[in-house]
């Protein structure tokens, strides 16, 4: 399966798919796109030997049109599954249209709770005992779209927000690869007229 990646900055999750999948046989890591010139993400790209471009949307005409340059740069490069690995721009109505389907974000709490920016931050300031990380699909509003993979962290109290986030990382390195893997084996599936993914993660 040929797997593009949009980010802004470390992409150390960009990396845990170089390192768990890519070249590995069912997973090709094809392009990788970012919202700014300077990210992290880019130079591990190039690193790995994987074509990869900023798309910085001030320098292309606005949003609407880099979304439309970075949408068609994504197809010439015939991606199939389009991962947001810490992109931490709003895409415009048209791109997620574009991508329906086949398009997921990884986020850093159990979604519905915590959306948005400083996902980690609300959880520890909110007080609850139990975070975690959501895979899911990408829709209009802002992390909403159908839950493809979940995992919980009991938080330590009171919680460090550094341990925290690298506890966090610790699980999206390997929820996020898992999810693409499983893509590329067709074990994901939204059930039709429903919000509800089936996983079939058994045997493997
Ligand atoms: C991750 O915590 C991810 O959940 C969030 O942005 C962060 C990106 O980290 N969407 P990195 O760039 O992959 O290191």
């Amino acid at each position: 399966m040929r797997v593009g990646v949009l980010v802004s900055g470390e992409g150390s999750n960009l990396q845990a798919l170089l390192d768990k999948l890519h070249g590995k046989g069912e997973v090709e890591v094809v392009a990788v796109g970012s919202s700014t010139e300077g990210a992290r993400g880019l130079e591990r790209a190039h690193a790995a030997g994987v074509e990869a471009q900023a798309f910085p949307y001030a320098e292309i005409g606005g949003r609407e049109a880099r979304d439309l340059a970075m949408g068609d740069w994504l197809e010439e490069r015939e991606v199939e599954l389009l991962v947001l690995a810490g992109f931490m721009e709003v895409l415009s109505p048209a791109f997620v249209r574009r991508f329906a389907g086949r398009m997921i974000n990884v986020h850093p709490s159990l979604l519905p709770a915590f959306p948005g920016v400083r996902a980690i931050e609300q959880a520890i300031e909110y007080g609850v005992r139990v975070t975690g990380v959501t895979v899911h699909f990408v829709e209009e509003a802002v992390d909403t779209g159908p839950i493809v993979l979940q995992r919980s962290l009991e938080l330590p109290y009171p919680a460090g927000i550094a341990e925290v986030e690298t506890q966090l990382h610790r699980i999206e390195h390997e929820l996020l690869p898992r999810a693409v893997l499983l893509f590329a084996r067709d074990r994901v599936k939204v059930v039709e007229g429903s919000r509800r993914v089936e996983v079939d993660d058994a045997g493997d």
